[in-house]
């Protein structure tokens, strides 16, 4: 029998949607992962704008999906397990939240118990250019234990393609949850890849 992790997916309000919708569908297809899944009302608005159909994907994916208003669902409590936690794509106002302790919302409050308890947070930050409030959030966030990954791809890894610069990011976010992946290869110093044997 395969060993589960538990992974909790955060989406709010940003834009970048396709992340949210790609991580979703490769988490959630995982025999090794059990998804939990938060979806921001301003990130529904998005999902809509920017990826119709999008928000159903991300449901479809999820074993257990909690309203953003929940406070009595597992994620609020740090008596609930889980293996790491991912905000994608992170709004400046989650952000902002998460940095000050504000636990409004299922999505804060899961945020703040994962850094009490010491446990992975992954912020998937997304805006451009940053203000400086913007900048110390991200340094508080990162000095109370989260980590901050914008979500700026590298065009370094051979697919030039909207699919992979998505899963460009998607690979990494998986290699900070500890969950092996084979979307990107490890940079190899630009040689051309190996033949598989
Ligand atoms: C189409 C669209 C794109 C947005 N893109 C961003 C963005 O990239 N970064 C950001 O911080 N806010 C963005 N916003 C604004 C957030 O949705 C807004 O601040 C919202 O209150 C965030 O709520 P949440 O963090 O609770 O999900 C966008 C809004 C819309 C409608």
């Amino acid at each position: 029998m395969v060993e589960q992790r538990t992974i909790l997916l955060a989406v709010s309000g940003a834009s970048g949607m396709p992340y949210a919708v790609r991580l979703a569908e490769v988490l959630g297809g995982r025999a090794d992962v059990a998804l939990h899944v938060i979806v921001s009302d301003a990130a529904r608005r998005v999902l809509e704008l920017e990826q119709p159909g999008g928000a159903a994907a991300i449901e479809a994916a999820a074993h257990a999906l909690h309203a953003e208003n929940d406070f009595s669902a597992p994620p609020a409590s740090g008596s609930w397990p889980h293996h790491g936690m991912i905000v994608c794509p992170c709004s400046m106002k989650t952000l902002a939240a998460i940095a000050t302790g504000l636990g409004s919302n299922l999505i804060h409050r899961a945020a703040d118990v994962s850094l009490k308890e010491r446990r992975t947070l992954v912020l998937m930050t997304r805006e451009t250019p940053l203000s400086l409030i913007h900048i110390e959030n991200m340094a508080a966030a990162t000095r109370a234990g989260a980590v901050i990954m914008p979500a700026c791809p590298g065009f370094y890894a051979g697919e030039p393609s909207l699919r992979g610069l998505v899963d460009f990011m998607v690979a990494r976010a998986l290699d900070r949850l500890g969950l092996a992946q084979d979307l990107l290869r490890p940079w190899n110093g630009g040689q051309p890849a190996q033949q598989d044997t």
